[in-house]
């Protein structure tokens, strides 16, 4: 491990139980990174709360704040320039990421998305309407995965996916619990996973 701490940017719009968990990862060093801000399209919302309470910076950043979609990507890139983030990172963030921002972070955009994908994922497979696809179809087993982001939505490369068993008796809230937990273990050990891969490729 270096001694070089990787910049990140949490992107969320809800409770940011994933941006919890990577972040108490991090407290406990088993992630060599630190989150320098906290983005939300929300103005106020759990992950918010949580990057104040932590003294991260939290800065609400929506479309309609802005005259038009150029204004709002531009603004998007200087904070993270401000920042010198390294990394974005989305948890539970319910936007897409705009085209010229992917294109700047190719390949350090992070996501987790609640299946097992290229299974249930694309426009409209987000929240509970995922769950409810995996039991419709009859699935014996979901899961997590963490994937690099690019323009389109869950299609990036896979890092690492974490299965869980779909049980007898099943509703979508209770494959989605089973599930949340799953992604709270998996989401830090492939950030871990990922920023090691790109030290490695770093070393001389
Ligand atoms: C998670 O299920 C994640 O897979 C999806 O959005 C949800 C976010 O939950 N992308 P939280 O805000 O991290 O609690």
């Amino acid at each position: 491990m270096t001694d070089h701490k990787t910049r990140l940017a949490v992107f969320c719009s809800g409770t940011g139980s994933n941006f919890k968990a990577l972040h108490r990862s991090i407290a406990e060093k088993k992630i060599n990174a630190e989150f320098l801000i906290c983005l939300s399209n929300r103005s106020t919302c759990g992950a918010i709360h949580y990057a104040r309470e932590n003294g991260i910076p939290a800065i609400q950043m929506a479309e309609n704040q802005y005259s038009d979609y150029d204004s709002f990507t531009e603004a998007m890139l200087d904070a993270l320039k401000i920042y010198r983030i390294e990394y974005i990172i989305l948890a539970g963030y319910m936007r897409k990421v705009p085209d010229a921002v992917v294109d700047a972070y190719r390949e350090r955009i992070v996501n987790i998305h609640p299946a097992l994908l290229p299974k249930f994922g694309g426009e409209g497979m987000y929240g509970i309407n995922v769950h409810k696809a995996v039991l419709a179809a009859g699935e014996s087993e979901s899961g997590a995965t963490v994937h690099m982001v690019d323009e389109e939505y869950d299609r990036g490369r896979i890092v690492l996916q974490q299965k869980v068993p779909v049980l007898p008796g099943d509703t979508p809230e209770t494959l989605a619990l089973r599930v949340l937990a799953c992604e709270h273990e998996l989401y830090p050990r492939a950030l871990r996973k990922i920023l090691e891969e790109m030290n490695a490729s770093d070393a001389p």
